[in-house]
């Protein structure tokens, strides 16, 4: 069996703080062969830097993907090259900047991980997420292949699971900051609408409550601004049968801050 283990959004300093301490620890209990956690909100709630990567690698993330706030910070685009476990969104400018998609042998089978950002209700996309889709899965040879689908409205997440569970060992839904309940196994594929969060627990999905309130009810033109306090851990843990190279059960992480 092959165990992947995903987690959700790294969401600022607290985020960050989390997963050094809890991920080396959650790969060692669970037995995970493969974490893979999503990046995109490490660095100050919007983007990734050089450093941060290299403080969740250190972490045991073996490989990171992002998606929408892919290049808010962009010192990181200086750095791709220097980054081989950095997965961008396929279908997001600037589009020769680093991969979207990376290739890991584990076990001896080859494991894509790919990122690809929805269409609905979310900026930054070039192209259509479900052509995308398919000229990545035209364009890579592997046994078992995942995609970090970065995107906001739950109906296409589910519709981008139902045309190509076939083809894919996982579909992990990212970006809302919101783990949902719906994790699932079918037909050899794992899904989850959203993975959640790794971020400050008393928040506006990452961001400082009173921030977002003078901004969305008063109409103030506020600065982002993260939250503090503890962090909550939220991510996914699957098991793909080697022989056949599908994915046989899904279980949901989610470690909340005592109160
Ligand atoms: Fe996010
Ligand atoms: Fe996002």
């Amino acid at each position: 069996m092959i165990r992947v283990l995903f987690l959700g959004d790294v969401t600022t300093r607290s985020g960050r703080q989390i997963v050094s301490e809890r991920l080396p620890q959650l790969k060692q209990e669970l037995g995970a062969d493969l974490a893979i956690v999503n990046g995109e909100n490490a660095a100050h709630g919007k983007g990734v830097t050089l450093k941060i990567v290299q403080q969740l690698k250190a972490a045991g993330a073996d490989l990171i993907t992002l998606g929408n706030h892919a290049f808010s910070k962009h010192e990181i685009l200086d750095h791709m090259d220097e980054c081989p476990d950095l997965i961008r969104p396929a279908n997001m400018e600037p589009a020769d900047a680093g991969q979207s998609f990376a290739i890991r042998t584990v076990k001896g089978k080859r494991i894509a991980v790919y990122n690809v950002l929805g269409n609905v209700g979310i900026d930054g996309s070039t192209a259509s997420c479900f052509a995308t889709m398919q000229s990545l899965l035209e364009q890579t040879e592997a046994d078992i292949r995942i995609v970090d689908f970065h995107a906001e409205a739950t109906s296409e997440k589910q519709l981008f699971f139902q045309v190509f569970h076939r083809q894919l060992n996982a579909v992990i839904g990212t970006h809302t900051h919101v783990q949902t309940a719906d994790e699932m196994v079918q037909d050899g594929c794992a899904y989850i609408s959203d993975a959640g969060m790794c971020g400050p627990y008393h928040s506006i999905i990452g961001r400082d409550i009173d921030e977002v309130r003078r901004r969305m009810i008063l109409g103030e033109k506020t600065h982002f601004t993260p939250a503090e306090g503890p962090a909550i851990l939220c991510g996914i843990f699957f098991d793909i049968e080697e022989e056949s190279c599908r994915t046989v059960s899904v279980q949901r992480i989610q470690e909340r801050p005592q109160q």
